[in-house]
């Protein structure tokens, strides 16, 4: 057994595993931190998209291992039902979610997009989350929620 010391949500994290290839998605669910979800397993559906170093990720295909000593965000870290994140607040505005199933990795790359450019085109929405998909048909009210959580329209 090997215990990897991570940095999660500013906290640092201690999540002991014995598989070096154990991936981070299963190590952050480990810890309860639940909103992070396993979709495809593949990098393939975006579900599980996380923050390493500020980076969007796919928990899936990163090891733990490979995240020792560097930064995590997950959805948990954005915000809280009380102060939600910019991002979060206009997710519920906008009434984003319908199963919710994709809906974490979706405002993490959402996150990401906008530390990046603060104020997005529609283009530049659509490019940014375009590997995080959506079985529910969700994606006009994602862009019209990225575009208010940047200050346009909304
Ligand atoms: S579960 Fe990681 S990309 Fe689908
Ligand atoms: S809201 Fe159901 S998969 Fe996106």
């Amino acid at each position: 057994m090997t215990t990897y010391r991570l940095r999660i949500n500013g906290v640092e994290r201690a999540i002991d595993s014995s598989d070096p290839d154990q991936p981070l998605l299963y190590g952050l669910r480990s810890v309860g931190l639940t909103a992070t979800k396993f979709g495809c397993g593949l990098g393939q559906c975006g579900a599980c998209s996380v923050l390493v170093d500020r980076r969007p990720t796919r928990s899936c295909l990163t090891t733990i291992a490979d995240t020792q000593g560097k930064s995590v965000v997950t959805l948990e870290g954005l915000g809280s039902m009380a102060a939600p994140h910019p991002v979060q607040a206009a997710f519920i505005k906008e009434q984003v979610p319908q199963c919710g199933y994709c809906t974490s990795g979706m405002i993490i790359s959402a996150v990401a997009l906008l530390a990046e450019k603060p104020k997005p085109t529609e283009d530049d929405i659509r490019a940014s989350l375009e590997g995080n998909l959506c079985r529910c048909g969700t994606h006009v009210r994602v862009i019209r929620a990225v575009m208010a959580a940047s200050g346009q329209g909304g």
